[in-house]
């Protein structure tokens, strides 16, 4: 079982992760860019596809905290505390960037939050291979995912591409990282729910 100090420090975390008061160690990407002119309809659109990708970062969170919790190894513990302190960073970025599109950030944030947390610990309770496995697979998916999301947004949009394409780089390092310290490739069944319920948290999230 996780100490009760470990306890305390993650559901710190988790609280200023859904409140909103992340802290970027690294400036915004794309923040030295003028601000684009975009369409209503672009700059809508814009912002709730940023809204998923930070509901998508508060599972992050909890997903590394709940995994962190449940392992003992202290390795992997590191590993996951520096992946989460650059998920950090991706929080406060889609944050910001959500501000200045005008738009907000999702109201089923709690809910993601708290479901993330028991999966990530679930995760982590299957040993630490498969740990890194879960995480390696996650990282790879949310790669794809923002691929999808530089295909789809205004080639104007410097500022927002910029996160974007930002964030899509740190999580293949997420995902070499778990791959050198010994995931193991996870069944392809898992992979399948595992886009399902990503799939179930993006639709959500983009309109709530
Ligand atoms: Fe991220
Ligand atoms: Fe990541």
């Amino acid at each position: 079982m996780p100490d009760i100090d470990s306890l305390i420090v993650e559901l710190d975390k988790g609280l200023r992760s859904v409140f909103g008061v992340a802290h970027a160690v690294r400036p915004m990407p794309g923040s030295d860019l003028e601000a684009p002119d975009l369409s209503g309809e672009e700059r809508r659109d814009a912002a709730a596809l940023m809204r998923v990708n930070h509901c998508g970062e508060i599972c992050a969170q909890a997903l590394y905290q709940g995994q962190a919790l449940a392992s003992g190894n202290a390795d992997l513990r590191r590993a996951l505390a520096h992946a989460a302190r650059e998920e950090e960073d991706h929080l406060a970025w889609t944050e910001q960037r959500i501000a200045e599109l005008g738009g907000r950030t999702s109201l089923l944030n709690p809910l993601w939050y708290a479901g993330s947390l028991a999966i990530g610990f679930a995760a982590g309770k299957f040993g630490d291979a498969w740990n890194l496995g879960f995480l390696k697979e996650t990282e790879k998916q949310v790669e794809l995912h923002l691929q999808g999301h530089l295909d789809r947004l205004s080639e104007k949009d410097g500022r927002t591409r910029a996160v974007v394409a930002a964030m899509q780089r740190d999580e293949a390092g997420h995902a070499r990282t778990a791959e050198a310290l010994g995931a193991k490739e996870l069944p392809l069944a898992v992979k399948s729910l595992m886009r399902a319920t990503a799939r179930l948290m993006t639709a959500s999230s983009y309109w709530l």
